[in-house]
């Protein structure tokens, strides 16, 4: 991003735009490109959209003038963004000519050399070293375990907002309780984020933010480093070693025990900058989910009633198992859907490694930046079309493509291909090819827990006349948060009882 004004800038009356803006629009091209990509022609309010952070915005507007493959040049970069499902598929597949480029160099400070942003052989050693320890009994457990306690830690909280009237900023608590989530089911490691303030907190959520923060990745990093040398210290004290495939020990289930009981040949450091990657991809993601789903669900009385029918049917007042998830349908959906008209993150940057012909016969040159828009791909006017025509088309898709990723077993192989083929790029929450999210199906379990057991006991509204306008980091998010009356429903519960006694 350019700098902004310093005080010595000319001072300029409020109606005229600053020069830094003014020489930014200047420097979009405009006119016909060589290699028959579509230019576009971006205004001055669109670059000032660009710069308030919503990007995705602005492209989604220039699909519809230029169609599902246009030109953005800004100053010396120029990137080609891509709406298209086939070009994307062409693009995300065919890993080894496209790397990660833009997004690796910016968040490498962060990252450092973890494999969310690797590339090549270490890319391929570390992603197959990680991958096992997302089994299905890990997912069972930590379900259990840590999905429904911090859930219901969440519920508890809520409850004072629901006695004294107070406005809740749904956002925030959708990301603390996310934050928490992830440090137990990465390193047994409590942020408590959600009933205390500490300042790994703070600092935590700065960092999604893609705030420079120094400081933050130090403090960061160094309790990573402690929690590995610890559990480090207790593997080997206890000689443990992985002798099943779906591994699990009892007492710390965490993905960091996984690894480090796998006994596989890894540095701390790289070992940490791997956790580090995953904290931060499946922290701010998965609570963005859930703060559009339950903003979509507030907006829409009947499907929440519809939702939280369904949850009472199926868990009949208590929390849900890993075996209940394949029941709640309606709830699932409701996030798929959510997931279609929010993603996160809404693009997907990838840089050409060599030179290609993409799908449609657009050459691309080696170095070429490129932005895949899921934004796009998921509000396409041709999915649009499908929708009106058929109001559960889409949610269907979405709803077998989620069933085949938790319930693959239960899925005859021929549906399974059915629905690729359908999809085909068209629906990429996860993003698609060999980079795909390695946490989707802990993500979708997550949320439905989550979701679950705040519907099953909280009735909520929006607070009226609040903005809530869009912008991105890593993720969809608002720009004031999200803001709620929340109150208790009146519902028989196995855990409100439970909860209860043991005061
Ligand atoms: C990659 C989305 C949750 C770990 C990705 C990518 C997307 C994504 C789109 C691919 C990025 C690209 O192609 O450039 C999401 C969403 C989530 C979520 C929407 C929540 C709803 C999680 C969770 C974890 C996780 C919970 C960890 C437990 C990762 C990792 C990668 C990744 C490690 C990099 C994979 C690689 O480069 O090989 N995620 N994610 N994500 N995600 Fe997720």
């Amino acid at each position: 991003k350019p700098e902004k004004p310093t005080n010595n800038t000319t001072k300029q009356s409020s109606w005229v735009s600053p020069d830094w803006l003014t020489s930014l629009a200047q420097s979009l091209s405009i006119g016909k490109d060589d290699s028959s990509i579509p230019i576009a022609n971006a205004k001055l309010e669109d670059v000032s959209e660009l710069l308030g952070g919503a990007l995705f915005l602005p492209l989604f507007k220039w699909m519809q003038e230029y169609g599902p493959i246009y030109r953005l040049a800004a100053g010396p970069r120029n990137f080609v963004v891509v709406s298209d499902p086939a070009i994307a598929k062409h693009v995300l597949r065919n890993y080894g000519k496209y790397a990660k480029g833009l997004v690796a160099e910016v968040s490498e400070f962060l990252f450092g050399s973890g494999f969310a942003i690797a590339e090549g052989q270490l890319w391929t050693v570390r992603r197959r070293a990680v991958v096992p320890s997302l089994h299905k009994t890990y997912l069972s457990v930590i379900v259990d375990r840590v999905f429904c306690k911090c859930a219901e830690r969440l519920v508890e909280k809520l409850k004072t907002n629901a006695l004294n009237g107070s406005a809740v900023n749904m956002e925030e608590n959708f990301s603390q309780l996310t934050l928490d989530v992830i440090g137990l089911a990465l390193f047994n490691y409590n942020f408590d984020s959600l009933t205390t303030d500490s300042p790994i907190n703070a600092l935590c959520k700065i960092i999604p933010r893609q705030i420079k923060a120094e400081k933050a990745v130090t403090l960061i990093r160094k309790t990573v480093e402690e929690l590995i040398n610890k559990c480090k210290e207790i593997v080997e004290s206890e000689g443990e070693r992985i002798n099943e495939e779906e591994y699990v020990n009892e007492t710390d289930p965490s993905i960091l025990r996984f690894l480090l009981a796998s006994r596989e040949e890894v540095s701390s450091i790289q070992l940490r900058d791997d956790l580090l990657s995953m904290l931060v991809a499946g922290h701010e993601t998965t609570g963005s989910v859930l703060t559009w789903t339950a903003y979509l669900l507030s907006k829409d009385p009947s499907s929440l009633s519809k939702a939280q029918e369904e949850v009472d049917r199926v868990l009949q007042g208590r929390s849900p198992t890993y075996e209940d998830i394949k029941n709640l349908k309606f709830l699932t959906r409701c996030i798929n859907e959510s997931l279609r008209l929010y993603p996160h993150p809404p693009v997907l940057l990838r840089r050409a490694q060599v030179a290609d012909v993409l799908p449609g016969n657009y050459k691309v040159n080696p170095g070429q930046d490129i932005m895949i828009s899921v934004y796009n791909i998921h509000h396409s006017p041709q999915e649009g079309d499908n929708l009106k025509s058929n109001p559960h088309y889409f949610l269907r898709l979405c709803l077998g493509q989620s069933m085949k990723c938790l319930y693959q077993k239960d899925l005859t192989w021929m549906v399974q291909c059915l629905m690729k083929r359908i999809l085909d790029f068209r629906f990429i929450p996860f993003s698609g090819g060999p980079r795909k999210c390695i946490g989707d199906q802990f993500a979708l379990l997550e949320a439905i827990v989550a979701l679950a057991i705040f519907v099953q006991h909280m009735d909520f509204e929006l607070v009226p006349d609040q903005n809530i306008s869009m912008t991105t980091g890593a993720t969809i998010h608002t720009e004031h948060g999200l803001y709620m009356k929340v109150s208790q429903r009146q519902t028989k519960s196995a855990f409100a009882a439970s909860s209860s006694s043991s005061r």
